[in-house]
């Protein structure tokens, strides 16, 4: 029973009584032993408390108190006994900076659970400059955080910095909601995407601060409902959805709304990438809304030649990209080409919706922005700056 209906019971029999909640419980990593001294590895104290916090019949709390804590890597593992659990982070978590842990795929993950809470100001510090462009196995650099299968997430009011790899994974997860997340690892830092969501559905990122050396947040495969509003962006490489059509067949991404967010300084804008490659899929039923643009290179771009590997054969993507509906998107390019549709010749852009485009170039030579457009179909209207270049349906 919760206090909130321990209340509601008292209410209505009329009763003065003390509820006392015996379900809910903190457990204190101080506790477990662990030093917060920022040397001594931490990581077994706090999965000690975490296994007991999962037991724990009811809702329990994993307390990490103001400290800095060395983690050499943490699976918090669930399914838990109790309704939900609070991973409530004060202190600073910080990764380790040795090179054998470079090949890892992940430093911190959080899998199979319902219902799980993050917050708490804290911050993960992923210590990624000593990682930087000097790992030397096939695999990309550790993620910071990981969310593998989680229903109902929500992390909140928590601060990434510096990550090695990817800052946020979330991958098959249904229900998440991010807000107040702040991000942050310098524009050159290679690959650190802010969050990236695969194979996950109905995931919300408001209200959140992403500056880093890639996207700020990636859409790949199966990634599907999200929801992204009141997002600052930059540095980075902006909101993408893909790379999509890699590897594997029928990647899609699909139900994407992006509204009233900034972009400053970054490589790109609202961004659709699919590779030049004979793998199907699709890209469908994408909003990006109330969008200010500041001194961005590619402001609107769809990319289905992407090929950053340049050994790629010469064809069009063969993902389909399809219902992209752009709106109000409005700021300075800092490329003259301000809005690119670059779309395949197999399988052209289709039901593309412009309204009301307003992106001055932001250079001394000239004020006029131009779109440039490969086998992309739709229609615009309202402002158009610069001048579509849609094919008509
Ligand atoms: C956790 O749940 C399992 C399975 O329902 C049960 O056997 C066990 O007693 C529970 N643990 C605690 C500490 O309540
Ligand atoms: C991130 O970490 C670096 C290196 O420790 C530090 O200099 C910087 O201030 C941190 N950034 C933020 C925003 O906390
Ligand atoms: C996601 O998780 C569900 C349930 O565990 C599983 O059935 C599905 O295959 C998973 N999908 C992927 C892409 O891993
Ligand atoms: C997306 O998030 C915004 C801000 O929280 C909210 O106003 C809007 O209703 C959400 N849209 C959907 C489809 O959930
Ligand atoms: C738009 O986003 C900003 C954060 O960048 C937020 O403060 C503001 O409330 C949002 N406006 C609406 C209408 O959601
Ligand atoms: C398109 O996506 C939105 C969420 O962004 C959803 O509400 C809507 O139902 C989807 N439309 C179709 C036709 O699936």
């Amino acid at each position: 029973m919760t206090s909130n209906s321990c209340f509601k019971i008292g209410f209505i029999l009329g009763l003065v009584f003390v509820c006392t909640n015996a379900q809910e419980k903190v457990f204190n990593v101080h506790s477990y032993g662990a030093k917060a001294d920022g040397m001594t590895d931490d990581s077994k104290a706090i999965l000690n408390g975490w296994r007991d916090a999962c037991k724990w019949n009811g809702k329990a709390t994993l307390l990490i108190p103001l400290g800095e804590y060395m983690v050499n890597g943490a699976i918090f593992k669930g399914p838990c006994n109790g309704s939900a659990m609070t991973f409530e982070m004060k202190g600073v978590i910080k990764a380790p900076t040795d090179p054998k842990i470079f090949c890892n795929e992940y430093w911190i993950r959080f899998q199979y659970m319902n219902g799980l809470k993050i917050k708490g100001h804290g911050t993960f510090d992923g210590q990624g400059a000593c990682a930087w462009g000097k790992h030397q196995c096939a695999t990309p650099l550790p993620f910071t955080v990981g969310f593998y299968f989680i229903k109902n997430l929500i992390v909140h009011d928590i601060h990434s910095n510096n990550s090695k790899g990817v800052h946020i994974n979330v991958f098959n997860c249904t229900n998440g909601f991010f807000r107040h997340v702040k991000i942050t690892a310098p524009d050159d830092s290679p690959n650190t995407d802010g969050i990236r969501i695969g194979y996950s559905n109905n995931i919300h990122i408001v209200d959140s601060n992403i500056g880093t050396g890639d996207d700020c947040i990636s859409m790949v495969a199966g990634s599907q409902s999200i929801n992204i509003s009141g997002v600052t962006c930059g540095p980075g490489h902006g909101i993408s959805i893909g790379s999509l059509g890699k590897l594997s067949k029928n990647d899609v991404v699909k139900d994407i709304h992006t509204k009233n967010c900034t972009f400053i300084n970054t490589q790109n804008g609202v961004r659709i990438k699919t590779w030049a490659s004979s793998m199907t899929g699709m890209a469908t039923n994408i909003t990006f809304e109330d969008i200010i643009m500041i001194k961005v290179s590619n402001p609107i771009l769809i990319d289905q030649q992407y090929c950053p590997t340049g050994n790629c054969k010469k064809q069009g993507s063969s993902v389909q990209v399809k219902e992209v509906t752009y709106k109000n998107i409005r700021g300075s390019s800092s490329s003259k080409v301000a809005v690119i549709f670059d779309c395949s010749d197999s399988h052209p852009c289709n039901g593309i919706i412009v309204k009301d485009i307003n992106l001055v170039y932001n250079e001394r030579d000239g004020p006029a922005t131009s779109s440039a457009c490969e086998n992309a179909i739709g229609k615009a209207t309202g402002i158009e700056l610069p001048p579509n270049c849609l094919k008509k349906s």
